[in-house]
């Protein structure tokens, strides 16, 4: 079967079982400063599953498009792209368990008519400290399941290190079976809605040998043992927790959140171990092979670039397609870094001229049925690829130059000769370690990274701050009004919950706007609570003050607010601005943040919120001033 019938089988089929079919939302999310893309088929639901009510009902179907610029660097094997498209089906508060695992079985085996003996699932092994139980009923699920087809499916526990044993249905812990969009319950920050999950696997065969011949070999084999043998197609995650700063509250309801990989799928479906050997890319493979007149199939390394090019034209199609243009800001960044990459795998290729357009054709061409908007902007999408291949293709000519008379006078590349490369002449700091390396010399990354953030910060203090603080300006009273936020984000949570969480914030010389996620109306006494706790810290004089900390441990530390993927991307560290001293604890406000603030409270003067209402749906906005003392 071909991508598109897949798709649409699976959304009739779940429209059979009473679903309304949705639309993919943008790959931008809307209203969302807390991520760059939409990286998961539930985002767009996260509101409703926190328990808003969805104007389409409690039972959703759809295929999203999905971007995780965090898997840059993993594509090149069989199964990784930064652009997909997820399968979903939702459940709000309606049906659970029972239901969702027969469907999910049903779909796969009987519409799609994979092989039940190839199909392996894991479940929720349980822990004890999060309190949370074994997941005994989907278990008995599954086994029903398998047994409607004849099938007697044993149960394994610790296959991980005693390999599969001839079973079915796999314990794993919440490391493996556990979802959230921060991954493990210890990483979700509060308010986060997650559950464990129930994944299931497709076996490509253990006559093929792919554990065998990949790095993992010398380790036992096993569903999630990532050597290839078994893919991933399908995760029903049973989302009925939220994190809260006491540990795990149940949700309003029992939710479901199916997700599938609708490539993989494909790929299991084809018995084709390599998902780009699905119909979707077999043109721009073609496209690929004439430009080069190398093979797809020649060898590992030119199977890589393949692959590499094939992905990335792909997702900046879709992203362009979705008004996100090459540029060195937030999204735009992503695109800019997706086609540079395209074209320096096309040079490895050996391929010296223009590609991208031509592999994006045929992408629109297979697309277009599904998503006619990419029809509508095929022109656009066309014209933004080709200026930005074109630039591309100057920047390389010019940086090596730069490159070779850099290494000549100082008689090699240092981390800062590579951060000039890249700032003033665009120049990729993985060709300045290509070229080097060609000349038998590493590159210092940490100090081109150093480099990297000291010039980041600076031109954070003067430009507007989208992303960490939504300032305008670095004016002193736009900073007095950022401190006033933080403070106002952190009442919000105390008065009205957890679940409140920010949404979108922009900030003036003249007053302060906050938006974020709570389902209804602010009372007159609730504006009152917060102002006034507000207003009490202000009067506190308390310090403010910020801590470095790894990115990776800012949101467990307890801190609030928005991450920065371009921070996240490097690794490293980050600001996390204090309200008051924790170790003398008196913090009212501890938030992930690049500033700047006030040094104290007591600069603020009066808060005063100013309008509550509505910004969209699920959204609340909030206006507020500094009155002087
Ligand atoms: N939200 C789940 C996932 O992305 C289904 O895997």
């Amino acid at each position: 079967m071909k991508t598109y019938e897949i798709r649409e089988k699976y959304l009739n089929f779940f429209k059979k079982y009473n679903h309304e079919i949705i639309g993919s939302a943008s790959l931008l999310p809307d209203n969302d400063p807390t991520t760059l893309f939409t990286g998961s088929g539930m985002q767009p639901i996260v509101p409703y599953l926190l328990g808003e009510v969805h104007s389409s009902g409690r039972r959703l179907t759809n295929s999203q498009k999905c971007f995780r610029s965090q898997d840059i660097d993993e594509v090149g094997d069989n199964r990784h792209t930064t652009f997909f498209e997820m399968l979903g089906n939702w459940s709000l508060g309606d049906y659970f368990k029972t239901q969702q695992i027969p469907w999910v079985f049903e779909f796969l085996t009987k519409e799609l008519g994979l092989d039940p003996n190839r199909l392996y699932v894991t479940v929720f092994r349980g822990n004890k400290k999060l309190g949370i139980e074994r997941d005994v009923v989907s278990v008995l699920l599954w086994k029903d399941a398998f047994s409607s087809v004849g099938i007697e499916a044993v149960d394994i526990d610790n296959s991980e290190i005693n390999g599969l044993q001839g079973g079915k249905i796999f314990y794993y812990d919440e490391s493996k079976n556990w979802w959230s969009r921060y991954g493990m319950p210890e990483k979700m920050p509060s308010g986060e809605p997650g559950g464990p999950d129930t994944e299931m696997f497709w076996d490509f065969g253990e006559d093929l040998g792919v554990h065998e011949k990949s790095k993992y070999k010398d380790n036992i084999c096993h569903v999630n043992c990532d050597c290839g043998r078994f893919l991933e197609i399908g995760n029903s995650v049973f989302m009925e927790y939220v994190r809260t700063e006491k540990g795990f509250k149940s949700l309003p309801s029992k939710n479901v959140d199916f997700g599938g990989g609708l490539e993989r799928i494909v790929a299991a479906e084809n018995n084709v171990s390599d998902i780009f050997k699905i119909d979707v890319f077999n043109e721009a493979i073609d496209v690929l092979e004439g430009k080069s007149g190398l093979r797809y199939d020649e060898n590992t390394e030119i199977k890589k670039a393949f692959r590499v090019i094939l992905d990335h034209v792909r997702a900046a199609t879709f992203l362009i397609n979705d008004n996100a243009y090459p540029s060195n800001k937030d999204q735009g960044y992503f695109v800019r870094r997706l086609i540079r990459r395209a074209v320096r795998f096309g040079k490895k290729l050996g391929i010296d001229n223009e590609f991208c357009g031509l592999v994006a054709e045929k992408f629109i061409e297979k697309y277009k049925v599904h998503y006619s908007d990419l029809e509508i902007n095929r022109v656009n999408i066309l014209e933004k690829l080709v200026d930005e291949e074109k630039k591309f293709a100057k920047t390389l000519i010019k940086g090596e130059k730069e490159f070779v008379d850099m290494f000549e006078k100082n008689n090699g590349i240092s981390g800062k000769d590579a951060f000039i490369l890249y700032s003033t002449y665009g120049f990729p700091l993985e060709l300045t370690q290509e070229l080097a390396e060609e000349k038998g010399q590493l590159v210092d990354k940490d100090v081109f990274i150093k480099e990297f953030r000291k010039h980041q910060d600076l031109s954070r203090a003067g430009s507007t701050q989208k992303f960490v603080g939504g300032l305008a300006d670095d004016a002193k009273e736009t900073v007095r009004l950022h401190t006033a936020t933080h403070m106002l984000h952190q009442a919000l949570r105390t008065i009205l919950g957890d679940h409140v969480v920010q949404k979108g914030s922009n900030i003036t010389q003249k007053r302060l706007r906050f938006d974020f996620t709570h389902p209804q109306k602010i009372t007159k006494e609730e504006i009152k609570k917060v102002e006034d706790l507000v207003n009490v810290n202000i009067k506190k004089d308390l310090i403010v003050e910020y801590q470095m900390y790894d990115i990776k441990d800012a949101k467990s530390s307890g801190a609030i607010g928005v991450f920065d993927d371009k921070y996240a991307q490097l690794g490293g560290k980050i600001k996390v601005y204090n309200i008051g001293s924790e170790s003398e604890g008196v913090c009212f406000s501890k938030e992930v943040c690049g500033g700047p603030h006030v040094k104290r409270t007591g600069e603020l003067g009066k808060f005063s919120i100013k309008k509550e209402e509505s910004s969209s749906s699920g959204i609340r906005r909030i206006k507020a001033i500094l009155e002087q003392n």
